[in-house]
């Protein structure tokens, strides 16, 4: 527990790294910087390299030999060296586990008593051999080298060894620096075969190249991390086709997922090299980026593409293909999507390659996408290439069993086998879907009614909206009601800017009148998003099978002229978001608030047990919950929304969804998606209900910013009560409060596990109506009226819920309305005892 705690802390503390610009904020654990062979010490930058002479503890050798070279041509570290005959080695004591950065700094020059470029010899930890046997080719200038390893010892020894009895070993400089722990994850996508690598924790990786794509040379005093990233330019294989561009703003850090400073700096993401997009758009003027690195025929290596959508104006304006050897490693890649819909915000992709044996160029390419009405266009940011010790094949594991990985999206999926299985399960859906009309003249409760296979149903809402409308019922029948572009055309003022009433990563939401003066949401994708067509389907898909008076209902759909429109019930009052903060709508009482709560708890709570296989929303926020005309709270959006593994499959975008501020930490480190997962979101939720402000704030004070971790200060203190909106904090009775507190609480658990179930939190916050209730009417009241009044209670909310119960019974679910108001009424009591 102390330990998720600390992981947690870590969390939290990356969070505000992440929003507050603080430079080389990241203070390495380990920090050893030697200057081998000097007899003073010596200050490059801000660091201070020790001489190692004044470290003898850390040397173990049994000569003493060091030397030094006048030329000042390189740097001073270069200038001393220390030189070992026999077999010799450093050792430091390591206070933090796990990855470090052991960087070496080479100079082989030429003193009175030793010719450097003479040396042979290997340098190890006790775990790997970092280097085999000096380059000989590396006689006049500097060689830098830098490993990223896993120390998973109490001391790295780190030895040096001539490779045979005259020959001789040297070091100039050594640093042994403690790296984020994140900085690497486990696992990695395969380019060729398609898959995902798993292992990366444990490997040693050389650093090879790091480039910094169209911007200058980063020293490591402008990095994090002490890092150097090189220009891109000269490995360019074609410069006509790109050019260099950079951004004066603000890279977003906190939007993004996890991408910090320490992943790369500021000055990484602001410069990008972009694919130059001809005037004349013609497909003859389609052409590939390409970056040419010398490599080691049949090593692997990691690659990590560092992106960050710097040169558009508008969201889900660039797509572009990634290549790695020729090998598709993206396709279409959605830089909007990937980046929470928020331009400037960082992004990076890792990939596994093996080179072939006989191939020592390895290419990288970005190119056009092959999506239509997309000017061709591309960039990259940063680029990193990290030679593996391993096959790099070892450790493969196939897409059907892998997760979701953090800032991997696997669009490249969409090669053969994805596009099978995509085909394979529509027609088994289809198949499916007409046995099952052909079977059943009863409609099947658990399917969307209104617009079921059910001819009759359909047939009487085609009437409803039978002016204009066509409803097609014999090709579409699993998909619900289908409006003909036309009709929707008409129906949004031909889809008139002045009547958009939300936009969001799938594209813009019109309001819209029917001609029998029905209102309608009109949800429009964006033509251009290949993403955006899969979460069409399964919003579709999603949406016509559920049935929920918590959830936003579908109505029907368009897809003509390959459009994809959804249209939804009209939600007459707007999202709960605009009711809390930022707007000036009228307050929300407690009670009304709670109400609102439990609305939405409820549609969750159908969600994750409305079906055989949970439903997992995945982006539950405040703006996705909308309010009908008496406030009445329906859960929106499910475009992120997925079942799990098998759906998954046909869906090939896996990349973190979310927003942040609500994001589950655990999902967020463990990649492990589950209802617990909504459940930590929706306390995020109550939080902003009960204190109106936004989940994260940059303009606050360091320790307010993010509202999840301000506000459980104030909880575990016991002192809620001090951050409550100021219009409601005179209204909410303690019992209510104390209640809705301990209810937050536990959905922010660190862990899923001990976080509550959806059915729990609207169990807790039923009470917590019912505390707030309780109170008011019971302090004055005698206990006999109290038990009076509560079956009237109890048979409203029968009424009211019947609908709700139909469905639910449906799902085995054991928490029925009436079973919970009963609970109730005997808690009310005994409380009031
Ligand atoms: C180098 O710096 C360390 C720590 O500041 C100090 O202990 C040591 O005496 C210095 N060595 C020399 C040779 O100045
Ligand atoms: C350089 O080496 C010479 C002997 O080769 C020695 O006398 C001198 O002190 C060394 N200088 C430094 C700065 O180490
Ligand atoms: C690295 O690879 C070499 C052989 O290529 C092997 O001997 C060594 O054990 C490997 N080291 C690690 C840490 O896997
Ligand atoms: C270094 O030593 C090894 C083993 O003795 C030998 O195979 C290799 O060729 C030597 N390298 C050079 C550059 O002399
Ligand atoms: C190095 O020399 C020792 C004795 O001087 C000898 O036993 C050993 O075999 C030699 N090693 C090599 C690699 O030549
Ligand atoms: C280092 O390796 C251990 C297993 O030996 C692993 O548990 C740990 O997560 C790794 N650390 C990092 C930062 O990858
Ligand atoms: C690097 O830092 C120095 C000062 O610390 C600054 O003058 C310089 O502009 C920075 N360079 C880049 C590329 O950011
Ligand atoms: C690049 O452009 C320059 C002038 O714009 C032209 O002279 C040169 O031939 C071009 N290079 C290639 C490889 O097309
Ligand atoms: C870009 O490179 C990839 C891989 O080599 C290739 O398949 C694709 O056709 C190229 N695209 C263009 C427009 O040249
Ligand atoms: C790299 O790309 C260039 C230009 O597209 C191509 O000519 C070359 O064959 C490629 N090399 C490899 C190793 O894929």
């Amino acid at each position: 527990m102390f330990a998720r705690m600390v992981e947690m802390g870590i969390y939290v503390l990356m969070m505000f790294m992440a929003v507050l610009y603080v430079c080389n904020a990241f203070t390495p654990i380990d920090n050893y910087l030697i200057d081998c062979g000097s007899l003073s010490n010596t200050t490059v930058g801000q660091r201070t390299f020790m001489a190692d002479t004044s470290l003898s503890w850390t040397l173990t050798t049994s000569t003493n030999s060091m030397a030094n070279t006048s030329s000042n041509s390189v740097s001073s570290l270069y200038q001393k060296a220390r030189i070992f005959t026999n077999p010799s080695s450093y050792s430091f004591p390591i206070k933090q586990q796990g990855r470090h950065f052991i960087r070496l700094y080479f100079f082989a020059f030429s003193s009175q008593s030793f010719k450097l470029s003479t040396a042979n010899f290997s340098v190890s930890t006790q775990d790997s051999v970092l280097l085999h046997s000096f380059p000989a080719n590396s006689a006049s200038t500097p060689l830098f080298k830098e490993y990223s390893v896993n120390i998973t010892h109490s001391t790295l020894i780190l030895s040096f060894v001539p490779t045979a009895n005259k020959s001789l070993a040297f070091i100039n400089a050594i640093e042994v620096v403690s790296v984020p722990d994140n900085l690497i994850s486990d696992t990695a996508q395969t380019v060729n075969p398609l898959g995902n690598y798993q292992g990366l924790s444990v490997e040693p990786l050389e650093t090879v190249f790091r480039i910094n794509n169209g911007g200058p040379l980063v020293t490591p005093a402008n990095d994090t991390l002490w890092r150097t990233w090189q220009p891109d330019q000269s490995f360019l294989l074609d410069k006509n086709f790109s050019k260099p561009v950079s951004y004066s703003g603000n890279i977003n850090y906190a939007a993004s997922s996890g991408v910090t400073r320490e992943i790369a700096p500021d000055v990484v993401y602001s410069t990008a090299t972009e694919l130059v997009s001809t005037i004349s758009t013609t497909q003859n003027a389609r052409f590939n980026v390409t970056w040419q690195f010398d490599v080691d025929a049949g090593s692997s290596y990691l690659i990590r593409m560092h992106f960050c959508d710097i040169v558009s104006t508008t969201l889900n304006e660039l797509y572009f293909s990634v290549y790695i050897s020729s090998y598709s490693a993206v396709s279409n890649l959605d830089l909007s999507a990937a980046s929470a819909n928020v331009l400037a915000t960082p992004y990076y992709m890792d990939f596994v390659v093996k080179m072939d044996d006989g191939l020592s160029k390895l290419n990288i390419s970005i190119g056009p996408s092959s999506l239509d009405n997309v000017l061709p266009d591309g960039i990259l940011n940063g680029l990193e290439i990290m030679k593996m010790n391993s096959s790099g094949t070892a450790h493969v594991v196939s897409p059907q069993g892998s997760k979701a990985n953090v800032g991997v999206i696997v669009g490249a999926v969409l090669g053969a086998v994805a596009a099978l299985a995509i085909a394979v399960c529509i027609v088994f859906t289809l198949l499916k879907r007409r046995r099952r009309s052909r079977m059943g003249r009863k409609p099947n409760t658990k399917a969307w009614l209104p617009f079921s296979i059910n001819g009759t149903i359909s047939q009487s809402l085609g009437s409803r909206f039978s002016n204009g409308t066509t409803a097609t019922l014999g090709q579409n029948v699993s998909l619900g009601y289908q409006f003909s572009f036309a009709v929707l055309q008409e129906a949004t003022n031909n889809f008139d800017e002045a009547w958009v009433i939300g936009v969001g990563g799938f594209g813009k939401v019109y309001k819209g009148v029917l001609r029998d003066e029905t209102r309608v949401a009109v949800k429009r994708g964006n033509p251009k998003s290949q993403q955006g067509l899969n979460e069409f389907r399964t919003e579709i898909e999603l949406l016509s099978r559920l049935r929920h008076r918590h959830l936003v209902s579908l109505i029907g759909y368009c897809d003509e002229r390959n459009e994809m429109i959804l249209v939804y019930e009209y939600m007459e009052k707007g999202t709960l978001k605009n009711h809390l903060y930022g707007s000036d709508l009228p307050n929300l009482s407690w009670k009304q608030r709670l109400e609102i709560c439990i609305g939405s708890a409820r549609g969750l709570h159908y969600l994750h047990t409305g079906q055989a296989k949970a439903i997992i929303h995945r982006d539950v926020k405040s703006a996705n919950i909308l309010l009908d005309e008496n406030l009445m709270a329906k859960v929106a959006d499910f475009g992120l929304s997925k079942t799990g593994p098998e759906l998954d499959q046909t869906h090939v975008s896996t990349a973190v969804k979310g927003s942040f501020g609500y994001l589950d930490p655990e999902y967020f480190r463990r990649q492990q998606l589950t209802e617990k997962s909504d459940v930590y979101s929706f306390g995020v939720v109550l939080l902003e209900v009960l204190c109106a402000r936004p989940v994260i704030d940059p303009t606050l004070p360091r320790e307010m910013v993010n509202l999840a971790e301000w506000a459980m200060k104030f909880q575990r203190r016991g002192e809620l009560d001090q951050i409550i909106d100021p219009r409601i904090a005179g209204t909410i009775r303690p019992g209510s409060l104390r209640k809705f507190g301990e209810t937050v609480e536990k959905c922010l658990a660190d862990c899923g596990v001990d976080r509550p179930g959806m059915g729990d939190v609207l169990w807790n916050l039923e009470y917590v109506l019912q505390l707030q209730d309780a109170e008011s009417g019971f302090t004055d009241v005698d206990s006999i009226t109290r038990i009076d009044e509560l079956p009237t209670q109890v048979q409203n909310i029968n009424t009211t819920e019947s609908v709700t119960v139909g469905v639910l019974d449906q799902s085995a679910n054991d928490l029925s309305d009436v079973s919970m108001s009963r609970v109730f009424s005997q808690l009310v009591k005994s409380e009031g005892r």
